[in-house]
């Protein structure tokens, strides 16, 4: 499929005039559309719930825009968990997934009631000693090890993942969880990332529904829902189609059906904790070019930089870049299209062929819904940029500042050794 931005340059360069790049820009009805359609998608089961990974878009003004369609939010961490307090998310709203955990965290998530599920065996001593007891309802990440391949594509690793029990494990728990009051349970799992397939659920399906089954039969557990977590991907490069979220949930709904409700198990509730299908195709770093350089290669410099997008730098991953006004240009220059930070993977693109970029131009690089600004960092002491809202009717609304000097400061605010730093 063509990948095509969803604002105009002369939108893009109406909204430049208020907030200066570089900025992230998330599309509000697309978003909303998205969100729809995914529900839909899961409706045949009565129980079906999306708790939105936080850690892809940590933002409380997308947060509600996802809870009108009835998600839940999905937290990693101690701040994950109080923003979502924060929002008016409580007990059952709030899946903790963590892994590594701190006792803090798991004494907050409880205290908020939030559902705590355990990445490990030991985990479950560990949350007692947290939180004095054992909550009614737990969840536990399960790992079969090995390679997940769907036909003989290898999709993951799980077996060189650190997360989830071993099957062994996950039996013991259950009865160890269960002899210390626990009485509704779920698993979870999540084995592979970005999958651009609808064979992907399904088949994580089938394992944990069989695996619940035996569960059930073995441990006397009452498993009342079954949390198929993240995975379901994007396409991040042109050509690629999108996933059919629709044969997705009916691919779910056909393992459901041939393996929970013969045993009686056709109340369970399925969750799933998606991130970046959820928000990825919905935001763009919108960035613009400052320098161009023509030594061994041609560079292009933008104003944004790894800071901004990390994934790039991170695992050499594709985004799609635009180059606004010159959507159906030839693409007849090669391109490395560069940040500014210290780093030579500080990459956006590396030897693309993009329509010839002048200094000035306005840059889409798509796809950065999910896992974009949330995992920026300060290296080279850079700033964190503003997020923007392209709302429905066209208007935009700042939904996060850029950080400040001052910000960036702020966590030596209680010594005097910068006290002669002046902000404005
Ligand atoms: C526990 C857990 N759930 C859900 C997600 C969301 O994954 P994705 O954005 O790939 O859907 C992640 C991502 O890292 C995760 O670690």
């Amino acid at each position: 499929m063509e990948k095509r931005p969803f604002v105009t340059r002369d939108q893009l360069e109406e909204i430049v005039n208020e907030y200066p790049t570089p900025f992230h820009l998330y599309d509000e009805k697309g978003i909303r559309e998205n969100a729809k359609k995914l529900k839909e998608a899961f409706s045949w089961n009565k129980g079906y719930r999306e708790y939105f990974a936080v850690k892809a878009t940590p933002n409380p003004f997308i947060l509600n825009i996802l809870k009108e369609y009835g998600c839940g939010a999905d937290c990693s961490s101690m701040t994950e968990l109080m923003m979502s307090d924060a929002i008016g998310f409580s007990g059952s709203d709030i899946m903790f997934s963590s892994n590594d955990t701190p006792a803090e965290e798991f004494q907050y998530a409880d205290q908020i009631g939030g559902i705590i599920n355990l990445d490990d065996i030991t985990h479950i001593d560990f949350l007692e000693k947290a939180i004095g007891h054992i909550p009614e309802t737990i969840s536990c990440r399960y790992n079969p090890g090995g390679i997940f391949k769907i036909s003989n594509d290898i999709m993951d690793n799980p077996g060189d993942a650190k997360y989830g029990m071993t099957t062994e494990q996950i039996f013991e728990a259950f009865r160890i969880l269960k002899s210390k009051g626990a009485r509704k349970f779920g698993i979870h799992a999540f084995l592979a990332s970005n999958t651009v397939t609808t064979e992907y659920y399904p088949l994580l399906a089938k394992v944990l529904f069989e695996l619940a089954v035996k569960l059930k039969k073995e441990t006397g557990a009452e498993v009342t829902f079954i949390n198929l977590s993240g995975g379901i991907g994007i396409p991040y490069r042109p050509g690629q189609e999108p996933n059919d979220i629709v044969a997705i949930g009916e691919g779910v709904r056909k393992v459901y059906e041939e393996v929970l409700v013969p045993e009686g198990m056709g109340d369970v509730a399925i969750y799933t904790e998606l991130g970046r299908f959820m928000l990825g195709p919905y935001g763009a770093l919108v960035t613009r070019a400052i320098h161009e350089k023509h030594t061994h290669k041609e560079y292009v410099g933008v104003d944004a930089c790894a800071v901004n997008l990390m994934r790039p730098a991170m695992y050499g991953a594709y985004h799609h870049i635009t180059v606004m006004g010159k959507e159906d240009a030839p693409c007849s220059h090669k391109y490395d299209v560069v940040g500014s930070l210290c780093e030579n993977n500080d990459k956006f693109a590396i030897d693309r062929m993009m329509p010839e970029i002048s200094r000035g131009d306005l840059l889409f690089i798509h796809d950065t819904g999910a896992h974009g600004y949330a995992m920026g960092y300060n290296y080279n002491g850079k700033l964190k940029s503003a997020e923007l809202l392209l709302k429905e009717d066209g208007s935009v609304e700042l939904i996060r500042r850029a950080e400040t000097p001052k910000d960036y400061f702020a966590t030596f605010d209680c010594f005097d050794v910068l006290k002669n730093i002046k902000f404005e």
